[in-house]
């Protein structure tokens, strides 16, 4: 995979990050061990460690703790995801199957719990208490979204409980990438520098989720990875679900996925997955991702001007052009 442009800026940070993470399973159970293997040879673009490493960078935070505070937030994401795919029954990950479609639930869970450890004693590395605090409180908030949407994912979703559940379990993460990186560069919280490098952060994975949720609709799995088409075979409504509704109150196929939570019928289901994807619902989800983006460039405008900041504002733009 060609590395992306916006990433040769901190090549050698990131692979710093690399060989940490790496090093996170030394002197524990060979299965934990192999496990952590695993899930890092099968890649991932490493997204949330690349803008946190640009925006420290940019905001000139000491580069050995932004190293370590990158590994961290890339061990909780991967952590997020072993249980997810758990919590999702999904057999496949960055290509290759997960966990869960090789070991037993036990077995995946414990790996998850130990992969949040390693994530929390990563932050304490970083040497600052409010990133910790940051960390723990984030990682809160993507567990009550994951609930939340385990309990009331379909049923009548409003615009305003999927954005609340996107943010909780997406955006979230990229807030605390780009807040973490403001904190360690010395900024206190909620104003000036920390505040744009916190909203700028908000909007490109509120962009990020949004796109995810369309490439459910119109993705190509061998590109995207894992499986597509499963929102709403899960009952899960998402943003072009969401204006295909709108256009659409009486489809009665819809109707049975918000009543039921399902729809067993696959090729009913397929229909209808047919029907939003050509309906305009997908352009105009596209355009609320693009609002999103065009809110993270404005943030940055209000940051120094360097080789950092246009790198953050091509990454902001890649966000709504990725096809995995
Ligand atoms: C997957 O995130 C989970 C979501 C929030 C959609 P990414 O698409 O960043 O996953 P990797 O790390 O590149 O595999
Ligand atoms: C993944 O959520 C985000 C978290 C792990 C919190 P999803 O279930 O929507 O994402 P994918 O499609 O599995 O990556
Ligand atoms: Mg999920
Ligand atoms: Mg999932």
């Amino acid at each position: 995979m060609q590395p992306l442009a916006f990433v040769q800026l901190v090549q050698t940070e990131l692979e710093q990050v690399e060989d940490l993470l790496a090093a996170q399973a030394d002197g524990y159970h060979q299965d934990l061990q192999a496990a952590l293997r695993h899930l890092l040879q099968a890649g991932g673009k490493r997204l949330r460690p690349v803008v946190a490493l640009l925006m420290g960078r940019l905001l000139t935070a000491p580069i050995d703790r932004l190293i370590i505070l990158a590994a961290a937030l890339e061990m909780l994401h991967t952590a997020t995801l072993v249980h997810d795919d758990l919590i999702d029954g999904a057999l496949l990950r960055r290509g290759i199957p997960t966990l869960n479609a090789r070991w037993s639930p036990a077995a995946t869970v414990l790996t998850g719990d130990f992969l949040f450890a390693r994530a929390a004693k990563l932050a304490t590395d970083t040497g600052s208490l409010h990133v910790m605090d940051l960390f723990t409180r984030t990682l809160a908030v993507i567990v009550d979204g994951e609930i939340r949407q385990l309990f009331e994912g379909g049923a009548y979703t409003t615009l305003e409980q999927y954005e609340r559940r996107i943010y909780a379990k997406t955006a979230s993460m990229f807030e605390l990438a780009t807040a973490a990186a403001a904190s360690l560069a010395g900024y206190p919280p909620d104003h000036g520098p920390y505040e744009t490098a916190r909203r700028y952060g908000y909007h490109i994975g509120m962009a990020f989720q949004i796109i995810d949720d369309i490439l459910d609709y119109v993705g190509d799995s061998r590109h995207v990875g894992k499986p597509v088409g499963n929102d709403l075979r899960n009952g899960l409504i998402t943003l072009p679900a969401l204006y295909y509704l709108e256009e659409h109150p009486d489809d009665p196929d819809l109707r049975f996925v918000l009543e039921e939570g399902n729809l067993f019928d696959e090729a009913r289901l397929q229909a209808l997955v047919e029907r939003i994807r050509s309906s305009g619902a997908i352009a105009r989800a596209a355009e609320q991702a693009r609002a999103h983006v065009a809110q993270a460039l404005a943030a940055l405008e209000a940051l120094p001007a360097s080789p950092e900041r246009e790198a953050l504002a091509e990454l902001a733009r890649y966000v709504t052009e990725r096809t995995f």
